[in-house]
């Protein structure tokens, strides 16, 4: 049965530029429940440890640079099949490539600054979860 978590992080050039409410209401609008989130600054240790599985990738010093230059909102998000779901609404890795009215093709800049993360798995979105937020902070 699909799982009915997911995990996202609104990237920094989308939280400088200003767009992180207009996102947080597509994502709302969209149908999920937010149960989990802060502003928070990622170290560069953190952007590394959250993304060591794209440790060995061409673009893993420039994605950990960048996801740790400034502030970003991390949020949990609950919603029936909520990772293929939220994946839908945020559309492609690359902007161009992005279907219209996904939050990539409207917010996104590039495929390194693609405003918004997304699980891509319910084992992922529960790593992810547990990485950012104590069980204490998580209002399902
Ligand atoms: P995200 O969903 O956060 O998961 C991994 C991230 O790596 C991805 O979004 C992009 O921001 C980044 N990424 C993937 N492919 C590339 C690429 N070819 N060049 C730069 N960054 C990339």
């Amino acid at each position: 049965m699909a799982g009915n978590r997911t995990f996202t992080m609104i990237k920094p050039e989308a939280v400088a530029k200003g767009y992180a409410g207009k996102i947080l209401d597509h994502i709302i609008t969209g149908g999920f429940k937010v149960i989990a989130m802060k502003f928070t600054h990622l170290t560069l240790q953190q952007a590394q440890a959250f993304y060591a599985v794209h440790k060995e990738r061409p673009f893993y010093v420039e994605l950990t640079e960048y996801m740790s230059e400034s502030p970003i909102v991390v949020i949990a998000l609950e919603k029936d099949n909520a990772v293929a779901d939220f994946r839908t609404l945020v559309g492609s890795t690359d902007p161009n490539e992005a279907n219209e009215g996904t939050i990539r093709k409207r917010f996104a800049e590039s495929k390194a600054k693609n405003a918004v993360h997304g699980s891509d798995s319910d084992e992922n979105a529960a790593v992810e979860i547990k990485f950012h937020f104590k069980d204490n902070e998580i209002f399902a």
